[in-house]
C-alpha cells in the first residue's frame, strides 16, 4: 500500500447518450454511448493514510455516512474490508463552478485511477473500466480523453484524441428543486417507456453513424446527431409512468435558440443530461455568437470548456 496518491478526472459529456442498463448490478447498458472528456471541470481525489477509522471528505465537508459506505463498498475492488481502516479519501470538485454539474463520473473515475495505484493493484485499462462502471455508468469514460466510447460489450477507447478542438459551453440554470437521481430515472425508462425499444435501437444505429461521422469528419452530422440523441432520450423519458421532466422553459428556450443560431449558420448543438442545464457542442468561430445569445436568457453561470486527456495520477508517495 502506498502512503499517499493524488488523481485527476475529467468531466464527460456524452455526444450519444447511455440511457438504461440491461444489467443493474453489472452495469451493462442497452446501447453503447460516446462522450467528450473535458477540461476547467474536474475533480481531484487524493488517498492517504489516516489516524483511524475510514473518511470520506467531498469537498471540504465530510460525506454522509450514505456516501461515505457506497465509497467504501466500491474501494472493496481494490482493498480488503480491513486494509481501509485508517485511510482518507479526499476530493475535490474544481472547476469555475462545482455547483449544478454531474460530478459522479469524474468522481468514480478519479477514485479508481488512484485506488489501483494506493492499494498497488494495478489493474490493466479494461479492468479498470469495468470496475469505474459499478461505480457510475458514464464513469468509465472519464478515465479517456478527447472523444471516448463506451461499447455495450464493455469496451471503452479514445476514438478521436484532439474531440476536433470542439467547445462545449456550460449554461447552468437556477434550480431549487432536487431532481430525481439518473440512475432511478433511468431504471424507470426501461420499464415504463413505451419510446424505450425505439430508443435503444435508434442509439444503436446513432452510434454507427456517430463513428463513421467522426471517421470522415462530418462535423454538421457530429453536431446534429448530438441534438438528437439528446432529444430523444428527455422524449423516452417523458413517455414513462410516472414521467422524468428534467427541462425547464429556459432550457427549452435556449435549445430553441440553438436551433435558430444552427438556421444562421452557426455551429451551435444543444445537449442536455439528467438536469435542466444545457450544454452547447460550439467550436471556436461560433463560440462568439453562443456566449453572445446565451447572455438574453436568465443563467445563472456559464463554463467554457475544452477537450481533455482522460484520468491521469497526479502525485504518488
Ligand atoms: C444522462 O452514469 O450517472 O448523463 O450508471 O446509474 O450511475 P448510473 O448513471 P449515470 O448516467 C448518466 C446518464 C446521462 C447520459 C450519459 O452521460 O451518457
Amino acid at each position: 500500500m502506498k502512503k499517499k496518491v493524488i488523481a485527476k478526472a475529467p468531466v464527460n459529456i456524452a455526444l450519444i447518450k447511455y440511457w438504461g442498463k440491461e444489467h443493474e448490478e453489472e452495469v451493462i447498458p442497452y446501447t453503447g454511448s460516446l462522450s467528450l472528456s473535458v477540461s476547467e471541470l474536474h475533480t481531484t481525489t487524493m488517498i492517504t493514510e489516516c489516524p483511524q477509522g475510514f473518511s470520506f471528505i467531498l469537498n471540504g465537508k465530510k460525506a454522509s455516512k450514505e456516501d461515505a459506505s457506497k465509497i467504501k463498498k466500491f474501494l472493496l475492488h481494490f482493498a480488503q474490508e480491513h486494509e481501509l481502516e485508517g485511510i482518507c479519501i479526499i476530493s475535490e470538485n474544481t472547476g469555475p463552478t462545482a455547483s449544478g454539474v454531474a460530478s459522479s463520473a469524474s468522481g468514480f473515475a478519479a477514485l479508481s485511477k488512484a485506488a489501483n495505484v494506493f492499494f498497488e493493484t494495478y489493474y490493466d485499462d479494461q479492468t479498470l473500466a469495468n470496475i469505474t462502471r459499478l461505480g457510475s455508468g458514464s464513469a468509465c469514460r472519464s478515465l479517456y480523453g478527447g472523444l471516448v466510447v463506451w461499447e455495450k460489450t464493455g469496451e471503452v477507447y479514445t476514438i478521436r484524441e484532439d474531440g476536433f478542438d470542439f467547445i462545449m459551453v456550460f449554461a447552468l440554470l437556477n434550480h431549487h428543486r432536487k431532481s430525481i437521481s439518473s440512475k432511478q430515472a433511468m431504471k424507470n425508462t426501461v420499464k415504463t417507456s413505451p419510446f424505450y425499444p425505439t430508443w435503444v435501437s435508434k442509439t444503436t444505429q446513432d452510434l454507427v453513424a456517430m463513428k463513421h461521422a467522426i471517421h470522415v469528419e462530418d462535423l454538421k452530422a457530429i453536431g446534429e446527431l448530438t441534438q438528437s440523441s439528446a432529444l430523444a432520450m428527455h422524449a423516452s423519458m417523458l413517455a414513462a409512468v410516472p414521467p422524468t421532466l428534467y427541462l425547464n422553459s429556459h432550457s427549452l428556450e435556449i435549445v430553441h435558440a440553438m436551433i435558430q443560431l444552427q438556421e444562421e449558420g452557426e455551429f451551435a448543438y444543444p445537449t442536455m443530461d439528467a438536469g435542466m442545464h444545457v450544454k452547447v457542442l460550439t467550436n471556436q468561430q461560433s463560440l462568439h455568437k453562443v456566449l453572445e445569445t446565451l447572455e438574453h436568457f436568465k443563467v445563472k453561470d456559464i463554463v467554457v470548456t475544452h477537450p481533455e486527456k482522460g484520468a491521469q495520477i497526479l502525485h504518488e508517495e
